[in-house]
């Protein structure tokens, strides 16, 4: 038989704590209405699971999505944008990298009805105003943590997806093109993984498992880098 192709991964990542954001967040406008879009949250289940194979200890904060809740992590499932920013924000107190797939909505109706909203024949009373941004809030406070995200983009996807990798301060970047709905609910992705310095990796369409063990194995070797850093540092 051929050896397991994740064997090698298997514990790269043991004892470290990988805290992960899946799935899409709701915005409601009233009980039956929200805002959101069509994220699966199949992408960051499946780096939840690498990560876990591979030793470390995960939470998964988790919009609403309809997934088995992967076995062997803590999950913590959450609805709103600024849920998933609370949830996360106290978990990244102790983990050592964040990784976020989440597809967070942007904008949240200012007002909340709590009644149904009936049909007046008028359609200009929803009024929005921006969520926040929980990779971007959390990035203030890395302070050597390992932080991954991801650029869903419609047009120039590099230019985009490099603009946030430095503007988030991130050690990665997932770009994936999300046009003509490309990306959103499908099995595989093809992905181009971007580092600070110009490092580039176009990848092939693959599925999201296949992707997710990438990401988690880049993962490793960026923490071990990060730590090698902070020590060279201190010595
Ligand atoms: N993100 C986040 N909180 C938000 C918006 C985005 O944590 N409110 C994270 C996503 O999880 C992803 C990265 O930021 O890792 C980029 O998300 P994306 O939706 O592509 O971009 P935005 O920053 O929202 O920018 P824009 O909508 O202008 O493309």
């Amino acid at each position: 038989m051929s050896p397991d192709p994740g064997r090698r991964h298997r514990r790269s990542l043991d004892g470290l704590r990988i805290l992960v954001s899946a799935g899409p967040t709701r915005e409601h406008l009233d009980p039956v209405r929200f805002i959101s879009n069509p994220s699966s949250g199949r992408m960051g289940y499946a780096i939840a699971r690498a990560c876990r194979e591979r030793g470390a200890k995960v939470v998964l904060v988790t919009g609403p999505v309809e997934l088995a809740k992967p076995k062997g992590m803590r999950v913590l499932p959450v609805v709103t944008a600024r849920e998933m920013l609370r949830a996360c924000a106290k978990e990244f107190v102790r983990a050592d990298a964040f990784v976020a797939c989440a597809a967070v909505s942007d904008f949240r109706p200012v007002r909340q009805s709590r009644q149904k909203k009936k049909k007046d024949g008028r359609g200009d009373w929803l009024e929005l105003r921006a969520n926040p941004d929980i990779l971007l809030s959390l990035s203030r406070r890395k302070q050597g943590r390992v932080l991954v995200g991801f650029a869903a983009e419609t047009q120039d996807l590099i230019a985009n997806a490099e603009s946030k990798l430095r503007r988030k301060r991130l050690d990665l970047i997932v770009a994936n093109s999300v046009a003509q709905g490309r990306g959103f609910g499908a099995d595989d992705n093809r992905a181009t993984l971007l580092e600070p310095g110009g490092h580039a990796a176009a990848l092939p369409l693959m599925s999201k498992r296949k992707l997710a063990g990438k990401i988690a194995t880049r993962l490793a070797a960026l923490i071990r880098a990060s730590r090698h850093q902070r020590i060279g540092r201190v010595e």
